[in-house]
């Protein structure tokens, strides 16, 4: 049990709770916009939690409510058992926060960064001294520590924010895009200190439009689109219920992938045509990939993989995640 701003807060409640979250922005001339559209979700202590959507989903702007930095247009929203439009600064200093663009000072080093936002939330210097170590540790980037930030690499920046976002022991860290452009090598360091953390019992809450990211670091996910869940469970349960097993890939040549799609009906479950490649669904690919070239068909490349997030997408939505 814990007290929270003299409230009880049951340790096994939910640490986020929403209910028919809306958010709409005022456009000049037109009818207000509706960016977020009823979403509905829980968090639990420890969880991992992920909101999984295209550019344009409404992420970030979920991202904000929870955060407590934008006031939510209709529904309920419960964070640490707090009502955010009630209690934001209590909010705010028990969360860790991520933003999509990092917000770090260039013209300062490393050290200070950290140091400066942890004076920012009260602490004390002494402590915020050694919690800077500590975290530019937990980083991995003692040797950068007196850097300028201006001078670091887009994932060490990375690095540092989440860092910057730890100096108060958040109980719920949430991340926007954490590892939007950076390369294959970065993401993994990524991954990596967010598993620690995950292993520490910080709730992490993350957006990311990368499914193989969702795969390896949420627990649980909603599958997000213009504003609406279109689904939600584990990884493996939305492969599970809205994919097959396996998909064969089979590229014909963009020209004729369009015109060739008819003959390769029957052979999976499903059959999605995309500009560059064919899609068939099915348990077994290889078996798939054998009637294909049986029926005279002769793709120029094919793959068997198994289904993944991506593919998931595809069935809900008709679309690809990353346009
Ligand atoms: N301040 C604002 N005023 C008006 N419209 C906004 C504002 N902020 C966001 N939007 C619109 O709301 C929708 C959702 O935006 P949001 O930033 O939440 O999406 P996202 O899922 O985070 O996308 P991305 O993957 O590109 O970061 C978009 O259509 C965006 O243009
Ligand atoms: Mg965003």
């Amino acid at each position: 049990m814990s007290w929270t701003a003299g409230r009880l807060l049951r340790v096994s409640a939910p640490v986020i709770s929403a209910q028919n979250l809306v958010k709409t922005y005022k456009v000049k001339g037109k009818p207000d916009f509706v960016a977020v559209d009823g979403l509905s979700f829980e968090v639990a202590p420890g969880e991992s939690f992920g909101l999984l959507g295209p550019n344009g989903a409404g992420k970030s702007t979920t991202m904000k409510m929870i955060g407590a930095v934008s006031t939510r247009t209709a529904g309920e929203l419960s964070i640490l058992g707090l009502d955010p439009d009630r209690y934001g600064p209590e909010i705010r200093s028990r969360l860790g926060v991520v933003p999509q663009q990092d917000n770090l000072d260039g013209e300062l080093n490393a050290r200070e960064n950290l140091y400066i936002y942890g004076r920012y939330f009260g602490l004390p210097g002494k402590v915020c001294q050694e919690k800077a170590d500590e975290l530019l540790a937990f980083a991995q980037l003692e040797d950068k520590a007196k850097s300028k930030v201006d001078a670091l690499s887009g994932g060490m920046k990375r690095r540092l924010t989440i860092a910057r976002g730890l100096i108060n022991d958040p109980r719920i860290l949430l991340l926007d895009e954490p590892t939007t452009g950076l390369d294959p090598q970065a993401r993994h360091v990524l991954w990596d200190r967010l598993f620690r953390l995950k292993e520490r019992g910080t709730t992490l809450v993350l957006t990311t439009h990368y499914m193989d990211e969702a795969e390896q670091l949420c627990d649980r996910l909603v599958v997000v689109d213009k504003g609406c869940i279109m689904a939600e469970g584990t990884p493996a349960s939305l492969i599970r219920e809205h994919s097959s097993r396996e998909v064969l890939e089979v590229r014909f040549g963009s020209a004729r992938n369009q015109e060739v799609a008819p003959q390769l009906q029957g052979i999976g479950d499903r059959v999605e045509v995309l500009p560059d490649r064919v899609l068939v669904y099915t348990d077994n690919g290889e078996h798939a990939l054998e009637t294909v070239t049986a029926r005279g068909l002769e793709p120029i490349t094919s793959l068997v993989r198994r289904s993944s997030l991506e593919d998931v997408f595809l069935r809900l939505t008709g679309r690809s995640l990353i346009e």
